[in-house]
């Protein structure tokens, strides 16, 4: 198979898998092979194209870098104790748990909008609604291709994933716990699987939307331009 057909390959199996393990499972990695796959991952990440550096104000945190995004990775062991600490929240962390119970790895992504005017000093939310300008969609942008090359980098070594809004993730008590500033906005809670999920009992839900609406002909259209 050439390099292209392989790349295509890899594009069109990518589908969400949330596996939903009933108990906390033993990783199928040890944690250098887990370190090597986050590693890898990542690297695939900073690979994506980017239009405009970050404000200032982010790369003050220890991450120094100008890239619109961040990503706070955790193996499975860190995704077990998160699940344990979830049960003690306030709000009902949900699947999230069952999958954390899963995971090999959990990669979250932020994105680091550009604001404007005073901001609080402590936040309690997100700073929404953010500005919606060219800068920021761009930040998005290219935040989500970098999560699109972590996904089509899991689904080439064979590691069932899932891309989540974050639900519980996302909110003060556990963005506390896991030192992810409420500055910057959760795009994607990616979440990596072992190898050899599907052959275990247990549920795995896929995309509801997988099949919808891709006919090219409803959503693409040719331009023809008279001469
Ligand atoms: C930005 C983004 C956020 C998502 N968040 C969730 C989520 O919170 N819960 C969920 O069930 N699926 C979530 N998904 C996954 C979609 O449901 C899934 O991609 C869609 O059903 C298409 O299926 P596929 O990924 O298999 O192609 C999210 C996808 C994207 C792009």
């Amino acid at each position: 198979m050439s390099n292209e057909c392989n790349t295509e390959h890899i594009i069109k199996q990518r589908k969400t898998a949330k596996v939903l393990a009933d108990a906390p499972w033993e990783a199928s990695l040890n944690p250098k092979e887990q370190e090597d796959l986050i590693k890898d991952l990542l690297d695939l990440a900073a690979c994506a194209p980017y239009h405009y550096k970050c404000a200032a104000k982010y790369q003050t945190y220890g991450l120094e870098s100008s890239l619109p995004f961040r990503a706070y990775t955790l193996n499975s062991g860190t995704c077990r104790t998160l699940a344990k600490q979830l049960q003690f929240m306030d709000m009902p962390p949900g699947k999230i748990v069952n999958m954390l119970w899963a995971a090999e790895a959990l990669i979250i992504m932020t994105w680091l909008p550009d604001v404007f005017g005073e901001q609080p000093q402590e936040r309690d939310i997100e700073p929404l609604p953010f500005t919606g300008n060219l800068r920021n969609m761009e930040h998005i942008a290219a935040s989500s291709a970098a999560i699109q090359n972590i996904l089509l980098g899991a689904t080439h070594k064979g590691f069932p994933n899932y891309w989540s809004s974050g639900g519980v993730l996302r909110q003060k008590p556990a963005r506390e716990f896991l030192e992810i500033s409420l500055d910057e906005m959760l795009l994607g809670c990616l979440f990596i699987f072992p190898q050899n999920a599907h052959q275990r009992e247990v549920e795995i839900k896929e995309g509801k939307l997988h099949n919808e609406g891709k006919n090219n002909s409803t959503w693409s259209k040719s331009i023809t331009l008279g001469k």
